[in-house]
């Protein structure tokens, strides 16, 4: 089985760079599930109705969050109506949504968990107890899971990687925007990276524009953000799982560059 996760797709150059290589690659490398982190997919911060089915209509089956999810107000609804799209599992109980789904396709199935990590973003659950609560009633009904762990710190990631061994198919990291090159099969069968990149403009501060970027490094003033145009880029990540023992048993990293009708704008 075949699962390709994109990471944090940033506006229309993200969107645009998933029309034009999503579908080719998917047929390409039988690419069984597609999921991608959509926190910044609406103008570079949160969700929205359209953007969600823009994404869903490109070939993505399932979008992920993180700690920019609640910055556009129609999220509430969405989480709401659509289970194809989540936030982080380990938000406190009562909030909007769900952090796990699972997606079928025939005859396979997979399970899909959103977690976010605590270290420099906002004092939530701790994403460790969370998922150590549900897993095992997760892994129940679907055998073979993909955790999207969206964090700062690499070292949270690379520990919930070696908390979550050998319990789910792949653990992947999303949020820094910027690929690592450290994928790796860990000893009990879970493919692991600590981040996949972000799908978005290449000239840019991790997608922003970068002159708004540095005037705010520089003034320590909070001048506004606006996602950067021109040309983009696809970062991804490609599992193979074994569907029996819903082990991995390959992963590999794609990044591109790639130019969409918004390059030149
Ligand atoms: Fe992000
Ligand atoms: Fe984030």
């Amino acid at each position: 089985m075949q699962i390709l996760m994109i990471g944090d797709v940033i506006g229309k150059v993200g969107r645009a760079v998933v029309a034009r290589v999503l579908p080719t690659l998917k047929q390409e490398r039988e690419i069984d599930f597609v999921i991608a982190n959509a926190e910044n997919a609406a103008g570079g911060f949160g969700l929205t109705h359209k953007v969600a089915e823009d994404l869903f209509s490109s070939g993505i089956d399932a979008l992920t969050g993180g700690n920019h999810s609640w910055n556009k107000k129609e999220i509430y609804e969405l989480l709401e109506k659509e289970k194809r799209v989540l936030r982080p599992l380990n938000y406190p109980s009562g909030v909007p949504g769900e952090g796990f789904t699972i997606l079928r396709q025939k005859t396979k199935t997979l399970g899909v968990i959103n977690l976010c990590g605590r270290i420099y973003l906002d004092p939530i659950d701790c994403p460790f107890k969370s998922i150590e609560e549900r897993l095992d009633k997760i892994r129940e009904e679907v055998p073979n899971i993909l955790v999207d762990m969206h964090a700062e710190a690499t070292s949270e990631k690379v520990a919930m990687g070696y908390f979550l061994d050998g319990k789910v198919s792949a653990v992947i990291g999303t949020h820094t925007h910027v690929q690592t090159a450290d994928e790796k099969i860990l000893p009990g069968g879970t493919a692991y990276l600590t981040d996949v990149g972000m799908t978005g403009p290449v000239d840019s501060v991790i997608g922003m524009k970068k002159d708004v970027a540095l005037k705010r490094f520089l003034a320590r003033l909070p001048f506004r953000l606006d996602a950067a145009k021109g040309k983009g880029q696809f970062c991804a990540v490609l599992i193979q799982i074994d569907p029996e023992s819903g082990r991995a048993n390959r992963i590999e990293r794609i990044q591109m560059e790639v130019e969409t009708d918004d390059s030149d704008s």
